[in-house]
């Protein structure tokens, strides 16, 4: 695992000078190996008593990071260099899990090693299992992650010290093993089906699919092109730079909380719809809308400032081209629908809806294009996932992306905790009235 100091990139010979408050303060400009170069404000505070201020933090780097980079212009998405669409055209999710932990392609004998590692991992404690029981047949499947990644932390006592490389390592790797588990035991538990225990000597994804739609009365057979797409869906889900979700698990982390409750966090953040709950929300709309003569009404109503819908899987901070994501994601669709011999209009609905938007003017002006959650839902639902289980599986498969940038924030040796200030706007100092004054 790839425990090399990030370091702060170089310091480039062109500096930024603040005139703050008529005090010109000099301010180090630091390049990356691509993309912006960046202010290094850290003493700002201590040089002109003033903080920045940047709700969202839409112009603000919070880390070093070595693990992806984002042209959000140019539509551009690399994993320690390789482009999204080539990984998710010719390698797997497990290569991309080492790729990502360790920095580089695996050889065979190395992807083999890291793929026995994680399967020997894949089974849960027997009173782990128990935790389902206390939820309701109903309760949403991020609600049961949230739950049993967080009480993972109970069990796992013997890789919780995060000053330990041994440590970190076998945590991430119960990590990543688990999820698939702890995902499907979630889905079986909603059906009132037994849950279906791993079979190591299937692939992850395969193992994954079979825990989920295997039942005990019948041998599960796995079909190889919905485990080659759902394996690809999983890829371009891995790891997306420093998303609201993976800021999470790095703030939570940066206070040496143990890996397993930071997991548990970057799973709370990834439920809201602005998120990763996203691919739930943009099924939901698309059967909402159902036919193409309804979309022309939905497009409007997302252009008027006073009607809070939006279109869901549109839009992305980063993006402002098409989410190579998404392109890779629509052509999946397709892939699915043979192999499974189904259609389903939503994914005309779908079609059209994105044509209307991407010529109307608002859509145009603001750079809004589908982004990864606009069709894995038409997919999820064609292998027969019910629309609670999307996010579930966003989770599963960016745990490897969470884990990663644990580990290098961890790993690196100027990480501190992370705290921001504020711009204070409330009542300054007054006294205590007494209750009989008031
Ligand atoms: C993910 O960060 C990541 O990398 C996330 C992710 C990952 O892999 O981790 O890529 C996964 O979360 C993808 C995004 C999924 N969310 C959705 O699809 C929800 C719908 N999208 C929007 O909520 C929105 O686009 C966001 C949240 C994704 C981005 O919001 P921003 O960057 O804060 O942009 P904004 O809200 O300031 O929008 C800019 C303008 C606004 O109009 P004005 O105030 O300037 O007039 O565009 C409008 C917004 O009203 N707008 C939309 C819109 N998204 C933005 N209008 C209609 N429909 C939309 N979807």
């Amino acid at each position: 695992m790839s425990d090399n100091p990030v370091s702060n990139g170089p310091a480039t010979p062109n500096a930024a000078v603040l005139n703050a408050g008529g005090k010109e303060v000099p301010l180090q400009v630091r390049s990356g190996s691509v993309g912006p170069d960046v202010i290094d404000i850290r003493k700002l505070y201590a040089d002109t008593g003033m903080f920045t201020y940047d709700p969202g933090f839409t112009s603000t780097a919070s880390c070093d990071s070595a693990l992806t980079y984002i042209d959000g212009d140019e539509g551009v998405l690399l994993h320690r260099g390789y482009p999204i669409g080539e990984l998710a055209e010719h390698s797997s999710f497990m290569e991309v899990s080492y790729l990502l932990l360790n920095g580089e392609l695996p050889a065979k004998d190395e992807l083999d090693t890291f793929t026995r590692t994680i399967c020997r991992h894949t089974m849960l404690h027997e009173q782990l299992m128990q935790f389902y029981r206390g939820f309701r047949r109903d309760a949403h499947p991020m609600a049961i992650m949230c739950g049993v990644v967080g009480a993972l932390s109970a069990f796992y006592h013997d890789s919780t010290d995060i000053s330990d490389p041994n440590h970190r390592r076998i945590s991430s790797h119960r990590l990543i093993a688990k999820m698939p588990t702890i995902a499907a035991a979630a889905f079986k538990y909603s059906v009132g089906q037994p849950f279906v225990y791993p079979d190591n000597t299937l692939s992850y994804t395969g193992n994954f699919l079979r825990m989920t739609f295997g039942v005990p009365a019948e041998k599960y057979e796995v079909i190889p092109a919905v485990e080659r797409a759902l394996d690809r869906i999983f890829i371009l889900h891995a790891d997306h730079e420093q998303n609201a979700s993976t800021s999470t698990v790095r703030l939570a982390g940066s206070s040496g909380a143990n890996p397993f409750a930071c997991i548990a966090a970057g799973i709370a953040c990834l439920w809201g719809p602005a998120h990763g709950g996203a691919n739930e929300a943009a099924l939901n709309m698309l059967r909402e809308i159902g036919t193409p003569d309804k979309i022309a009404h939905y497009i409007e109503r997302a252009k008027d400032k006073n009607d809070p819908f939006r279109l869901m899987g549109f839009g992305h901070r980063v993006y402002k081209n098409y989410d190579p994501r998404a392109t890779v994601m629509q052509s999946t669709v397709r892939e699915v629908f043979d192999a499974l011999k189904v259609t389903d209009p939503v994914f005309e609905t779908a079609l059209q809806l994105e044509d209307m938007a991407l010529n109307d003017d608002y859509f145009r002006e603001k750079k809004l294009f589908p982004n990864v959650d606009f069709y894995s839902g038409v997919i999820l639902s064609a292998i027969g996932f019910p629309t609670t289980m999307f996010t579930a599986l966003f989770a599963l498969a960016r745990t490897v992306g969470w884990v990663a940038q644990w580990n290098e924030m961890i790993s690196d040796p100027g990480q501190k905790i992370g705290r921001p200030r504020q711009l204070y706007t409330g009542p300054t100092e007054r006294a205590y009235v007494p209750l009989d004054k008031r």
